[in-house]
């Protein structure tokens, strides 16, 4: 286990080393490792680290409050509203691969004119050790919204947690005050709410997504799900008051998982599920149905695209 004592002022240190006079960015993702290592990247060199956080409009309930909120106290934070700009690249494009290209190829866009008017010459990141044995070993980068490096010419990369795991990561994270992420939520793609909704991503399909994905983490928190999320899978009948109505349908997922590899769907008491369906319903009108999935991964996979 790392010694938050000795790393937190060496790691402090190494960075300022490294970064010297210059100036860096950092992209935040709302995640405890980007937060770590823009709280360690902050003490070493203040303002001269520009960290940016990106609202793409696909993030959950509350999330980029939250951020605000934490690191409130960097004053060269910069909070990026893109949901605009996100949902119109995001127009017309139904295929699940296509959707996560132009969803990395914005993100890549908006970071890259933050980091230019930062006048940045380093790049920050949050890279763990499994991050770095995971791309090496090729297992997950098709995950990664990768590239930054790439498409911004950086004079250098710091990576201030590339030895940790992450239990490692939150304790540091505990160390330097970071409660409210590490109390953090379960994982959370990349890509965001978009692949929580089936075909072309649209404002309605992803409030819909957004309150049900709340609805959900609340009321499973009992059950330590390693993930548990909701889905807009299409759309069906229903009966709301006297009219028949075509609504969406809502698919509530909650997995066990070491990592996510592979995973089991949880059995969830029935009423708790009724209660999730109540509630999905009740605060959505356009809500036709809910369903449980109780597909094993394999065959299907945790997310829905
Ligand atoms: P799947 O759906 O492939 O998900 O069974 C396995 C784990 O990976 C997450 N996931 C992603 N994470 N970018 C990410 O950063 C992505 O495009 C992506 N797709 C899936 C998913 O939430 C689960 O934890």
């Amino acid at each position: 286990m790392v010694e938050t004592e000795t790393f937190v002022p060496e790691a402090i240190a190494e960075i300022e080393e490294e970064i010297g006079d210059a100036n860096a960015v950092i992209a935040l993702s709302g995640g405890v490792d980007s937060s770590v290592a823009a709280a360690l990247a902050y003490e070493a060199i203040g303002d001269r680290l520009t960290p940016v956080y990106v609202d793409t409009g696909l993030m959950r309930k509350g999330e980029t409050a939250q951020i605000e909120e934490t690191f409130d106290y960097m004053e060269s934070l910069r909070v990026v509203d893109a949901k605009d700009r996100f949902l119109e690249a995001l127009s017309g494009v139904t295929d699940p691969e296509e959707k996560r290209s132009v969803i990395g190829e914005q993100f890549i866009r908006e970071f890259e004119r933050e980091a230019k008017d930062a006048d940045a010459d380093f790049l920050v990141q949050g890279t763990i050790y499994p991050d770095r044995i995971e791309s090496e070993g090729g297992i997950k980068s098709h995950h990664n919204v990768g590239g930054l490096p790439d498409v911004v010419d950086f004079e250098g990369i710091v990576e201030p947690v590339r030895d940790l795991y992450k239990d490692e990561v939150r304790e540091v994270a505990r160390h330097l005050g970071l409660e409210e992420i590490v109390a953090e939520r379960m994982p959370f793609p990349g890509p965001g709410l978009a692949v929580r909704v089936i075909g072309e991503v649209t404002e309605e399909k992803l409030e819909v997504a957004r309150e049900a994905c709340h609805v959900v983490e609340e009321e499973l928190e009992e059950y330590e799900p390693w993930q548990a999320l909701a889905a807009v899978i299409g759309k069906a009948t229903g009966v709301k008051g006297d009219n028949r109505v075509h609504g969406w349908v809502v698919s509530v997922r909650s997995v066990d998982s070491r990592d996510g590899m592979t995973a089991r769907a949880q059995e969830i008491d029935w009423e708790t599920l009724q209660r999730i369906q109540s509630r999905i319903t009740g605060t959505n009108e356009n809500v036709a149905r809910v369903v449980y999935d109780v597909t094993h991964k394999p065959p299907a996979t945790i997310e829905y695209e």
